[in-house]
This record gives C-alpha cells, structure tokens and sequence, in this order.
C-alpha cells in the first residue's frame, strides 16, 4: 500500500518534470563519459522498471528513482534506446544472477525511469582500505550508435575519486555524479524516496563499445572474493 503511494506521487513528478525539457532539442550535447563494465555483467537481464524489488530490504529501504533523458549529440531524444542496468544491492553485493539487473526502454522525448534502491559499498581493494563509490552500471544501446558502458555515481560519496578503490573507473567525472533530491509524504520522514535524474549522450558510431577499458575485468575482480565472505 505504501509502495503504491509512493509510485503514484513518482508518476505525477515525473509527468510534471517532463514538461520542463520542451524546448531543449537541439545544440551540443556532451558525449557521456564511458566507465569499465565490470566482471558483473551478464547479457539479456529480464525487462523491469523495478530494480532490486526482491531485495530483503526493498521494503525498508529510501527508494531511488532513476530518471533521464537518452539524447545525441545534437540534444536531440532518442526512443527506443534498450537501457540495461545492474547494481548491487543494499548489502553492497553482487553475487546474484538477476536481483539487482535488468533493462528498460527510452520512451517518447527519449525519457526512461526505473525504480531501485541506494547500491551498497563495496570494496576492490584487497586491504579494505578504500571503497568504490555507491554507483549502479549503465549499458545502453541503440542501432547507429555506439554502445556505451558506464557507471553512475552520487554527489558528497566519500569513496569518489582519489578515495576510488577502483583507479581505473570514472567517478571523478562530474557528468557521472548525480545530486539526490529527497521527497516526502509527510514531516514523518518514513514515506521518503529519492529522485536523481541521469541524461545519457550517445555517440553516432557504428554500434561498437564505448567503454573506458576494455580490459577491464579485473578492476571490480576482487568484489567476487571480498563479498562472497
Ligand atoms: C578522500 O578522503 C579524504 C579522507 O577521508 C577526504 O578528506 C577527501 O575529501 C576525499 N576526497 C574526495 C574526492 O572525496
Ligand atoms: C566502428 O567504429 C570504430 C570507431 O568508432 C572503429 O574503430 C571500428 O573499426 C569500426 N568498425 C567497423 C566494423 O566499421
Ligand atoms: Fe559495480
């Protein structure tokens, strides 16, 4: 029941917000930095506008929504984007086959909204002294563009940049670092979610990968022993 109020404050924000960007369609857009895929991708997650609902925590958790626009580089909105997404969950783990993953489509204006939880921290480095940021992986492709593999990150996270155990990922880049905005039902603060909002630039291309490293698996490799613990 609550779950349900909450999506339907979340529908009538998001139609609202849409209207804002009438008028915004064309100029230069900023390619989206790329980021490493990370040894957690698995191909053809199941279609979902909730990530993460099987999380024994979705109930009590703040929940996200993940909202933005997939434009070129001209500014203008491309629909029918297949945007998959994957994270990990509340206890910063990964070692699932579909919980925290799945993909969605850009509809009309090139807008996509999916609901999930805050990602868990989780660390690469074998010391345990620095931690990746929170971030959920984006991998979006469309034909007649390059496919582009990145990661998307939370603004005052103390783990971004330098603090990165990750050195090669990208959570420096200010276009990959979103500012949460928090709603509320009431001055209560237990019917709260928070709202970020993610535009994705593609490249014109010929549909090959855009990813900061393509060998890249072992930037992430150390969760696999870190969090199977
Ligand atoms: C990295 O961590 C240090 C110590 O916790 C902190 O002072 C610094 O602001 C952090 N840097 C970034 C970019 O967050
Ligand atoms: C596709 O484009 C990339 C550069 O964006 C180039 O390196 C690659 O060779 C191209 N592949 C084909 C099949 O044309
Ligand atoms: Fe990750």
């Amino acid at each position: 029941m609550i779950l349900k109020a909450v999506f339907v404050v979340t529908v009538s924000a998001l139609l609202t917000i849409s209207c804002e960007y009438i008028g915004q369609s064309s100029g230069h857009c900023k390619p989206t930095t790329a980021d490493v895929l990370g040894p957690y991708y698995y191909p053809d997650p199941p279609k979902r506008r909730q990530i993460c609902e099987r999380d024994s925590a979705f109930r009590s958790s703040v929940h996200l929504l993940v909202r933005g626009r997939v434009l070129n580089e001209h500014c203008r909105p491309l629909q029918n984007a297949k945007i998959e997404v994957w994270q990990a969950d509340h206890g910063g783990h990964y070692l699932f086959k579909d919980k925290c993953r799945g993909y969605l489509m850009s509809g009309p204006g090139g807008h996509y909204a999916f609901m999930t939880i805050h990602p868990g921290h989780y660390s690469t480095d074998p010391k345990r002294e620095l931690f990746r940021p929170a971030h959920v992986h984006f991998r979006v492709v469309i034909p007649g563009y390059d496919i582009l593999i990145t990661q998307m990150y939370f603004k005052g996270d103390p783990s971004l940049g330098v603090n990165d155990s990750c050195s090669r990922c990208s959570s420096d880049k200010k276009d990959l670092i979103v500012d949460p905005e928090r709603f509320c039902a009431d001055t209560s603060g237990l019917y709260c979610f928070e709202m970020v909002t993610f535009d994705i630039v593609l490249r014109a291309g010929n549909g090959s990968d855009v990813v900061k490293d393509t060998d890249d698996s072992s930037a992430e490799l150390n969760d696999i022993v870190l969090v199977g613990k």
